[in-house]
């Protein structure tokens, strides 16, 4: 597996207990930042066909706008029904006030 870091965004393009979509090579991922960290989920909710960006993020719980599924935006995880397939997680890391994924795995 190859450690490729792409920059898809700029610090200040996140606000603190929300999420922004970003598409870095094709992918759709879902960027949320909470507490002064960042973290990367894939966008779509593995339940369904609703975009994680629009739902309601509670602490580190990513709620669904669909069928208010949740998920881990530490690790993916599903955390609540009707949503039971975790959800692809991106390594982020933050440089010079810019957000960058790895997209290498
Ligand atoms: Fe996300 Fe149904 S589409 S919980």
């Amino acid at each position: 597996m190859s450690t490729t870091w792409t920059d898809v965004a700029a610090e200040t393009d996140l606000f603190d207990g929300a999420a922004i979509a970003v598409t870095p090579a094709g992918h759709d991922i879902a960027l949320y930042s909470l507490d002064g960290a960042v973290y990367a989920t894939d966008n779509l909710c593995t339940h369904g066909h609703a975009k994680l960006c629009d739902g309601f993020l509670e602490g580190h719980e990513i709620e669904c706008p669909f069928h208010q599924g949740r998920f881990d935006i530490r690790t993916g995880a599903a955390t609540c029904a009707p949503a039971t397939e975790a959800v692809k997680t991106w390594p982020v890391k933050m440089e010079a006030g810019r957000v960058y994924l790895d997209l290498g795995g």
